[in-house]
């Protein structure tokens, strides 16, 4: 076992920790995932949704990861299972980090195959590829996908084979403040050369109408996956936590950082998006074909271009990172392979998955649902009946010991009562979404 005999690496700062945590949270969900949720959810009312899963669902949820974490400073799997045991309760609560385990493995291997198309894009925009009137077109084929997906996988693995201090504290503490800066200033030049009236009303009028239970569902799935939640990484990174560190303000400024970057995403691209008068509701295809056109015909547009896909690239990463790690200890707690060989072994088996969803048709999309839509929310369910229910109710307030007892006890309420709830439901609405058992319909016409 790592931690019972080696001791387990600690943060060497708080600010490498608050790094490497918004480096998680902060990834192409941000990005992109909610500014182009927010245009196709309505608006504001959308963010508002948005705001109020962050605060009363996440937010107690990123704690308590964190606070499981910290508290038994083992791998995610041995840190649930011990904790139960604490409570005399079956180690079978181990479920709690194998659930999320295989989620972060499962997230990461359809991940990287998007990120690798971003370094794509990138390399395209740099080299002025685009500018000859090349599109996307050069990215069909299984050949491309395949080759960026082992680069993006590479450098995962090569950050984190080389641990905590020298290869992700290292990575984190510089590209993350080289990321704040670019958003900035990329932000700043779109919302003073592109249409900013118009995405600024896209983005914040309000239009309560259209908010539905799918709406909500979208707004719930997004929180969870932004705070990459429910799949053992803050878990993870809490075990290398100092007891010192406030979890309370800490989440606090995570999910803050990881909202405000979500925000400014938004008006980063909108702006853009509507002075050349794209479709925003294009999706996806929106960040890998329509961007790349627009950088090519805007002055310094090569470098422009170049920025916006460095910043994803930068945003991919580090969230790639924190997915590996996850697989990476778990793997050295069960085998006899070491830091580096567990990085290379659980990682090339996550290359190989990835590989397989490049050729094999719908095997991507499956693997995403399984994913996004039942293993994240599941893993945060059972986090919260684990620290609710499970846990000894004075081993959590431990890890607040700065915390008001007045906080606490909100915390505790979220963590029993209102989250498990909105989750259940969430699960729910998800696999109705799925498979049609016609709750969705039922519920906007009774809404309506
Ligand atoms: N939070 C990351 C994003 O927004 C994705 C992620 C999910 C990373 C879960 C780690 C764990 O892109």
């Amino acid at each position: 076992m790592v931690a019972a005999t080696g001791g387990n690496p600690q943060w060497t700062s708080r600010f490498a920790f608050l790094m490497a945590a918004i480096g998680s949270a902060v990834g192409l969900g941000n990005l992109w995932g909610f500014p182009f949720r927010t245009g196709q959810n309505g608006g504001s009312a959308f963010v508002l949704v948005y705001l109020l899963c962050v605060v009363f669902i996440a937010y107690p949820i990123l704690m308590s990861e964190l606070m499981v974490g910290r508290h038994k400073g083992l791998s995610a799997i041995e840190s649930t299972s011990q904790l139960a045991k604490d409570a005399g309760r079956s180690t079978n609560w181990g479920i709690v980090g194998i659930v999320g385990v295989v989620g972060a493995f499962l997230l990461l291997t359809t991940y990287s195959v998007i990120a690798g198309q971003v370094m794509a894009f990138g390399v395209m925009s740099v080299s002025g590829g685009f500018s000859g009137g090349a599109t996307a077109g050069f990215y069909d084929g299984t050949l491309m996908p395949l080759m960026w997906h082992t680069v993006f996988m590479a450098m995962t693995i090569f950050v984190v084979a080389q641990g905590l201090h020298n290869g992700i504290e290292r990575f984190v503490t510089i590209l993350m403040p080289a990321f704040f800066f670019m958003l900035a200033g990329l932000c700043i030049y779109s919302l003073s050369t592109g249409a900013s009236g118009q995405a600024l009303s896209y983005l914040f009028s309000p239009r309560f109408h259209e908010v539905t239970p799918a709406v909500v569902l979208a707004a719930m799935g997004q929180a969870f996956f932004s705070l990459s939640l429910g799949c053992a990484t803050m878990i993870t990174y809490g075990t290398f936590l100092s007891r010192e560190e406030n979890i309370a303000q800490s989440g606090g400024v995570i999910a803050g950082a990881d909202t405000l970057v979500a925000i400014v995403s938004g008006l980063m691209i909108f702006p853009i998006v509507f002075a050349f008068d794209l479709d925003p509701a294009q999706g996806f295809g929106l960040m890998f074909s329509a961007m790349p056109a627009v950088f090519s015909e805007m002055p310094g547009g090569a470098f422009l271009g170049g920025v916006f896909f460095v910043l994803a690239l930068v945003a991919a990463l580090t969230s790639a990172i924190s997915l590996l790690i996850v697989a990476a200890i778990a793997g050295q707690n069960y085998t006899k392979l070491g830091k580096a060989g567990s990085a290379i072994v659980f990682g090339g088996l996550v290359w190989l998955v990835g590989a397989s969803t490049i050729f094999i048709s719908g095997l991507g999309a499956n693997i995403d649902f399984i994913a996004n839509s039942i293993s994240l929310p599941l893993g945060g369910l059972l986090v919260a009946i684990l620290v609710g229910w499970v846990a000894p109710s004075a081993a959590m307030r431990g890890e607040l010991p700065n915390s008001s007892d007045r906080l606490f006890q909100v915390w505790r309420f979220l963590v029993r009562y209102v989250a498990p709830i909105a989750i259940i439901i969430t699960l729910i609405l998800g696999l109705d979404q799925r498979f049609g058992f016609g709750l969705n319909a039922a519920l906007s016409s009774l809404a309506g």
